[in-house]
């Protein structure tokens, strides 16, 4: 018999096998790829890896970078594939046996699993029947369980809602553990709390490339916060964690970030438009969104997805067992064509069934 390490067995999977469709709008990715610009520069780049290399230069470049965009110190930011890996790493170092992490309900699925694989005990706070934190409840919540680490989405995942900087200092200033804010939909927000690390050291600011600037497949994320606190979650880190083609190809994004400023906007707008489409349909509930996604409610939200499935549109649905969910769905901001079609195919669906 194999003997799988304690919590292994009891983890929830994360189902990240998904179909190909035609319109896809169930991960919160970007619709579109790199601009032209940029991605011409990208590949230029690659013609010069260093393939027999480990990526030190490229790593610190790109550390570099955000750091001066940022008026950090280098020794500030850490870079991981993705922010999830940032995540894990965040509740592996202070996580642990007997460790609690308190974070929200409804909000990002993957904190519960991390909580699991860090052997700590999961501490979930319940959201509002709006979706908004009650920060009173929450900062009360986080110091009654004497919790090692707190975590909030900001905006939130999948409910789109968001919770101003100065309730964000609110939390950091009251509590006494390490605080994670998760800003991967912050650029669709526009209020980042990373100034906020400066004041208070037990803040840490986990931000994403995989969003706002389309390279969920390279798989680059950062974390700002305490140079202490970096050396300590650096050290759970393997050595030379990134590859180098993902480093270069993110260094040329971060210098060229500007580019991506116009497409922001339109996703922004198409929240909006959308947004006021979707209200129109009758007995559907359209939550708020201060990001690149809108979480919609109704009594037919399972055979609407499997409606928009069948005609090749892929949207996230969440099972009935996910706490404060039930009959949600949430639609990803395509291109204006696709975001049309999406909404045509919702209100005719939901006008004849
Ligand atoms: C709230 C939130 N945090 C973190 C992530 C992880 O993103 P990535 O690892 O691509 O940076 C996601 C991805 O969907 C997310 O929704």
């Amino acid at each position: 018999m194999l003997n799988y390490r304690k919590n292994i067995n009891a983890m929830p999977s994360y189902d990240g096998i998904e179909k190909n469709y035609r319109i896809k709008v169930n991960a919160n990715e970007s619709t579109l790829n790199l601009p032209p610009l940029v991605e011409e520069r990208v590949l230029n780049r690659l013609y010069h890896v260093a393939f027999n290399r480990y990526p030190n230069e490229e790593y610190y470049s790109l550390v570099e970078q955000i750091a001066r965009n940022f008026s950090v110190k280098e020794e500030q930011i850490l870079l991981g594939n993705g922010s999830s890996e940032i995540i894990e790493k965040v509740f592996h170092t202070f996580g642990g046996d007997g460790h609690k992490v308190v974070f929200p309900v409804p909000s990002f699925s993957m904190y519960k699993i991390y909580a699991k694989a860090a052997d700590s005990q999961a501490v979930p706070f319940d959201l509002d029947k709006n979706f908004d934190i009650d920060v009173d409840k929450f900062i009360k919540t986080v110091q009654d369980s004497r919790a090692d680490l707190a975590v909030i989405c900001n905006p939130n995942n999948p409910t789109g809602n968001a919770l101003t900087v100065d309730d964000v200092e609110k939390i950091a200033a009251s509590i006494n553990c390490a605080f994670l804010l998760d800003e991967a939909y912050v650029e669709f927000y526009g209020h980042s709390a990373f100034k906020l690390v400066a004041k208070y050291p037990n803040l840490i600011v986990a931000r994403t490339f995989s969003k706002a600037y389309g390279m969920a497949g390279a798989r680059v994320g950062y974390m700002i916060a305490n140079a202490d606190v970096t050396r300590m979650v650096g050290k759970t880190f393997m050595p030379y964690h990134m590859n180098t083609l993902s480093l270069v190809a993110a260094d040329i994004v971060y210098q060229m970030r500007d580019e991506f400023t116009p497409r922001i906007q339109i996703t922004v707008a198409e929240r909006k438009r959308i947004s006021q489409l979707l209200k129109m349909i009758p007995a559907l509930e359209v939550f708020p969104s201060h990001t690149n996604f809108i979480l919609i409610r109704h009594e037919k939200a399972e055979r609407l997805k499997n409606y928009l499935e069948s005609v090749d549109i892929g949207v996230r649905y969440f099972s009935p067992s996910a706490q404060g969910l039930k009959n949600c769905l949430r639609l990803s901001m395509g291109t204006r064509e696709e975001n049309d079609e999406v909404f045509k195919v919702i209100s005719d669906w939901l006008n004849t069934d």
